[in-house]
């Protein structure tokens, strides 16, 4: 008797296991790639800046992140205004003006004219001035209008070096400065 309820029993787990074995379970695929999929999701709920990928929408950063890339933007601005879409080869010959530049090292006091930068000025008199890349890209040709806030002074028309608080102590890039007033520059000052 006992034998014939513990064959029974056995049997039945035995159908039930088999049955589960056979039976079609909820597929679950995992995705290519999760990480991705989370990265697009999070992505989507930054709001998008002018900034170019990845910072534009930092994963993670929120709205920490799109603060302060609206405060770098603002600076950016502010920073470029000043002598943005300066061109001096668009200055027409009736346009050209010319001031007075004192070079206080040098002694003298010469013409420059607003299409004309203060170390090419310089070198035509025969100065011996310093300079490297005359690209507005390094600090070689650099000096110092004595007057005060060069952007009074001057235009540049290219500036990859200065920063405005030092352009306003009187700071120059004399290879792409050009005049745009009467001035006392001193060559070979940097900050
Ligand atoms: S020579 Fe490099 S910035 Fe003027």
């Amino acid at each position: 008797m006992v034998d014939v309820l513990g064959l029974g029993l056995g049997l039945t787990l035995v159908l039930i296991v088999v049955a589960l074995h056979y039976s079609e379970g909820t597929e679950w695929r995992t995705p290519d790639d999760i990480s991705q999929e989370v990265l697009e999701r999070r992505a989507e709920t930054v709001a998008e800046t002018d900034f170019p990928e990845p910072m534009n929408r930092s994963i993670g950063g929120g709205g920490g992140a799109v603060a302060v890339g609206g405060g770098a933007e603002g600076e950016l601005e502010g920073e470029d205004d000043e002598d943005a879409g300066f061109d001096p080869a668009a200055i027409s010959d009736d346009e050209v003006e010319y001031f007075d530049v004192e070079y206080v090292n040098e002694g003298e006091t010469i013409e420059v004219a607003n299409n004309e930068t203060l170390l090419e000025a310089g070198e035509d008199e025969g100065w011996d001035l310093p300079y490297a890349c005359r690209q507005g890209q390094c600090l070689s040709c650099g000096g110092k209008v004595q007057n005060g806030d060069a952007t009074e002074y001057v235009r540049h028309s290219n500036n990859e070096t200065l920063g405005e608080d030092e352009v306003e102590k009187g700071y120059v890039l004399t290879c792409t400065a050009y005049p745009t007033d009467d001035l006392a520059l001193e060559t070979n000052e940097t900050p």
